[in-house]
């Protein structure tokens, strides 16, 4: 298990690998944020389906992802607090036997409620330290008006290396993601 970076102050509990059990956990997690975005941030930075996947579809979903990280294609981090998941952070091979098997996507997400106390940050300062000796560069495209994320990403140690306008479209509104990458080798 991997323990919370040294200089992380203990705010919450514990930053894990995946677990089957956190399944419904982490269904629920996703669902709420449709529901955010639906009901509260109708700008928040995550992409979504048109339709709100049903409960099966999400069971196939998590399964592909577990199957992925039994097979070393993908590494997933969880925040756990009060016995739930409340942050994901997950990295998927870019194509898995390949030339740019060494490059991971990442994704990540907090569940309103327990996010700016640091969980973020540590979900990422962990993924870092998990991907040593499996992945070498990180990508990942950030909402051009997710300043939050943005800042958290440059804080350690992402860059910018392009943006693409019009890529998300919401509602009939377009949003632009920003580009960026992290060379683990060079740390
Ligand atoms: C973006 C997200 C993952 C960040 O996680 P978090 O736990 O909230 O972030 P942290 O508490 O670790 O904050 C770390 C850094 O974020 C930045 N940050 C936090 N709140 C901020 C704010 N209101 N404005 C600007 N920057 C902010 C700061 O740089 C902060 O560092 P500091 O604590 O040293 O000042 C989380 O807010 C989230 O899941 N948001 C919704 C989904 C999402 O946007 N995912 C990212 C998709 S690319």
């Amino acid at each position: 298990m991997l323990q919370i970076p040294a200089g992380f102050p203990p705010l919450f509990n514990m930053i894990r690998e995946l677990r089957w059990e956190d399944m419904d956990d982490i269904i629920r997690n996703y669902y709420s944020y449709y529901d955010e975005m639906e009901n509260e941030n109708p700008d928040l930075g995550l992409i979504f389906y048109w339709v709100k996947p049903d409960y099966p579809n999400e069971i196939g979903w998590f399964s592909n992802l577990y199957q992925a990280v039994i097979r070393g294609d993908a590494i997933c981090l969880v925040a756990e607090e009060d016995g739930h998941v409340v942050g994901i952070c997950d990295v998927h091979s870019k194509r898995p036997g390949s030339e740019v098997a060494h490059i991971g996507m990442l994704g990540i997400a907090i569940i309103k409620g327990y996010r700016g106390k640091g969980i973020g940050k540590a979900l990422l300062q962990g993924m870092f330290k998990a991907c040593k000796g499996h992945f070498e560069i990180l990508t990942l495209e950030v909402f051009s008006n997710n300043t939050k994320a943005y800042e958290l990403y440059r804080k350690v140690g992402f860059r910018e290396n392009g943006k693409l306008d019009k890529s998300i479209k919401r509602n009939g509104r377009y949003y632009s993601e920003i580009k960026m990458y992290i060379d683990l080798t060079e740390s």
